[in-house]
């Protein structure tokens, strides 16, 4: 098992990730003085699977234990389920002091992180992230969040959790594209900071796929670690933290035209791919590098080419980007690489340039 820590002054915390975590979870929180009741919130796929061995765990240690169930999905990150979580809450008379431990991927962490950020005010809260989506990026950082009407994530807070355990062995059951999705996460922070990691990606990248539990622990473990480093430095998401949006501003608007049925995992692939190839034209990135980090994202089962658009929704993509949250002096800036592990923002990508490396617009 390895141990990470958030440096967030008293909001600061430590991660833990390693095999066989979710029997020990009970007795970890009673060490760090947690007693008394316990609300594990999960979802509908996950809870069948794991939430018996937690209860059963955090029994052992004398918590009393609630266990509550959502359907599995984004559709659940609203205020109509945090609502009825809240009287859940109520008639389980949840205290100041209760723990509400987050049981999931990133959509049940985003929801209960959120139900525990408002609920009486604030109660601790328990990451236990069952996705490595979740184990290398929503479960560290506080942001929680629900979605309101087509705007994902518009109503939320920033919300440290006191704990994250990362147990590697739930990855196991996750479903491919699932495992596909996070490993887009994992490929950005490499891409965004760290060659000699890249390195260690390209290498290992089938194993991990292959769900060989050592180098799935060494990849949440150096993620997690980076993620807690740029969060101490930047908690509430004001400067530092931009550059962790490589591969976004065209994923997001991809994501967005698709009406989300493109995952955002596949399209932060198709984003990277992309944008490295606006950084070409730009003279920043050799062809080498933008090869290469394709190259992991194909064995890493995510897409490589944007799909087939009509002209009205290349308009659309377009018009996304224009609008991306980075946008600075009516200027979108981008997060480009100079090479592997040397990520730069960038305010020089000209409208014209970002139609015809997406669409071969212009072009004669
Ligand atoms: N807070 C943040 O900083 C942050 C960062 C990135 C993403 N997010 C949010 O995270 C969400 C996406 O998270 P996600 O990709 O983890 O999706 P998810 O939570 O929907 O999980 C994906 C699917 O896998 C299932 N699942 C989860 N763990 C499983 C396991 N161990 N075995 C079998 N099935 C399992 C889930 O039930 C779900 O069907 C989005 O809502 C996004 O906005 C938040």
């Amino acid at each position: 098992m390895k141990k990470i820590k958030v440096e967030l002054g008293e909001n600061s915390y430590e991660i833990r990730v390693g095999s066989g975590m979710m029997e020990r979870i009970g007795l970890w929180l009673r060490e760090k003085d947690f007693s008394g009741k316990a609300v594990i919130i999960t979802d509908s796929n996950v809870g069948p699977l794991y939430a018996s061995v937690l209860e059963r765990s955090l029994a052992n240690a004398s918590f009393k234990v609630t266990v509550l169930e959502v359907p599995a999905g984004e559709e659940q990150k609203s205020l109509e389920t945090a609502g009825s979580l809240y009287n859940k809450l109520a008639a389980a008379y949840t205290e100041r002091t209760s723990l509400v431990l987050a049981l999931g991927g990133g959509v049940v962490g985003d929801l209960a992180g959120f139900v525990a950020a408002t609920y009486m005010r604030g109660v601790p809260l328990i990451q236990v992230p069952t996705t490595l989506l979740a184990m290398v990026d929503s479960s560290v950082g506080g942001k929680t969040a629900v979605d309101h009407g087509q705007l994902k994530n518009i109503i939320g807070a920033f919300y440290q959790p006191k704990f994250v355990i990362a147990d590697i062995d739930t990855l196991k059951t996750l479903p491919r594209e699932e495992l596909s999705n996070g490993m887009a996460e994992v490929i950005k922070l490499a891409a965004i900071r760290d060659r000699g990691f890249f390195e260690f990606l390209e290498k290992n990248m089938e194993q991990a796929m292959a769900l060989h539990a050592g180098t799935l622990e060494e990849i949440v473990v150096k993620n997690a670690a980076y993620k807690a480093e740029i969060v101490g430095k930047d908690e509430k998401e004001s400067g530092q933290r931009i550059i962790l949006n490589y591969g976004h501003t065209i994923g997001h608007a991809i994501e967005a035209v698709s009406n989300f049925k493109i995952k955002h995992g596949q399209a932060v692939a198709m984003g990277m791919i992309e944008e490295n190839k606006i950084a070409g034209r730009l003279g920043m990135l050799r062809e080498s590098d933008a090869e290469r980090i394709e190259e992991v994202i194909k064995i890493a089962g995510l897409p490589t080419k944007i799909p087939n658009l009509s002209t009205e929704d290349k308009e659309k993509v377009l018009e996304a980007v224009k609008h991306d949250k980075k946008v600075l002096n009516d200027r979108v800036r981008f997060i480009l690489l100079k090479a592997i592990g040397n990520a730069v923002i960038s305010d020089r990508v000209e409208p014209e340039l970002i139609g015809e490396v997406l669409f071969g617009w212009g072009k004669t």
